[in-house]
């Protein structure tokens, strides 16, 4: 048995050399307190002196060994949460980011015409988008990825919240059978859009399938392009679009848009400031 106090100040001494003080706290508070300790923080400031039993120092030591490596701590668990929605994750999907959620927070307080609603989550990952809109915004959800071992996943957490979304093994850059998709009343993405020289070569990104993250610097619109071809076959009259973009190719992906005769086109900033979210219908 050790003291809490005791146990917290060996986490950050250990982990000083990889994270800020902040991001340590941050991980000491959200991921050790609440997921390997399970309590609140209240709790522990209350009692500073709390013994720690054997199994959960093992498990605390065993995160400190997965974060010297550089692993993002999502990793260490499976899992995490969207939306307040617990979802798993592995090394195949896209740990879901706290911008995506504000995707989800816009769709949700869209005009929608009609009451029955159907959306199509092209690039679906763990799923995060289409349960949170299937939990929240009680729409039918349709869901796209290209590799089978991405969709269980997803296909687990629906399961796991009891959705009903339909999935669909569908590869967007090599197929253009749309006639196997439904048609819907929105399409929401959040696709790969990071380009390589943006990113640290430390950065922890880098042990999440890149083929989620990045697209070429030659051609860093290609997915919304194909996407917004794939709306003129499934989007019924009316239908809206939902992106996820990268701020630093806000203008161009707009200058694109702008060629088509869309009624709307809206940027959303992201909670940093930043022009993280275009609307289009
Ligand atoms: C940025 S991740 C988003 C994952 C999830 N929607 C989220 O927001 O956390 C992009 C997703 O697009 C998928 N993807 C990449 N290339 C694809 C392709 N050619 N066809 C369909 N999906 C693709 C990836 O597998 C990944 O799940």
């Amino acid at each position: 048995m050790n003291k809490i106090n005791i146990i917290k100040n060996k986490f950050i001494y250990d982990l000083s050399n990889v994270f800020s003080l902040s991001e340590i706290i941050s991980i000491w508070n959200n991921w050790v307190i609440v997921e390997i300790l399970k309590m609140k923080r209240i709790d522990l400031i209350k009692n500073p002196n709390l013994l720690i039993c054997s199994s959960k120092l093992q498990q605390i030591s065993d995160l400190i060994k997965h974060l010297k490596l550089n692993k993002p701590v999502q990793y260490f668990f499976n899992y995490t949460y969207f939306k307040s929605f617990l979802i798993k994750i592995n090394k195949n999907v896209l740990i879901p980011r706290i911008e995506t959620e504000e995707l989800v927070d816009l769709i949700c307080s869209y005009k929608f015409n009609n009451s029955k609603i159907s959306g199509i989550d092209i690039g679906t990952g763990s799923g995060c988008i289409s349960i949170a809109l299937s939990k929240l915004l009680n729409v039918q959800m349709h869901a796209v990825d290209y590799d089978n071992k991405i969709i269980n996943v997803a296909k687990k957490n629906s399961l796991n919240h009891n959705t009903d979304i339909e999935f669909y093994l569908f590869n967007l850059l090599n197929s253009e059978k749309f006639d196997l998709l439904p048609k819907v009343d929105f399409i929401v993405s959040n696709p790969p859009y990071v380009t390589i020289d943006e990113v640290d070569k430390n950065s922890n990104i880098f042990f999440e399938p890149k083929e989620s993250i990045f697209v070429e610097k030659n051609n860093p619109l290609i997915f919304y392009k194909k996407i917004i071809n794939m709306g003129k076959y499934i989007l019924k009259n009316n239908g809206a679009y939902f992106f996820e973009i990268n701020p630093k190719f806000h203008d161009e992906l707009i200058d694109y848009l702008n060629n088509f005769s869309f009624k709307k086109i809206e940027t959303h900033k992201d909670f940093f400031g930043k022009k993280r979210f275009i609307v289009v219908n």
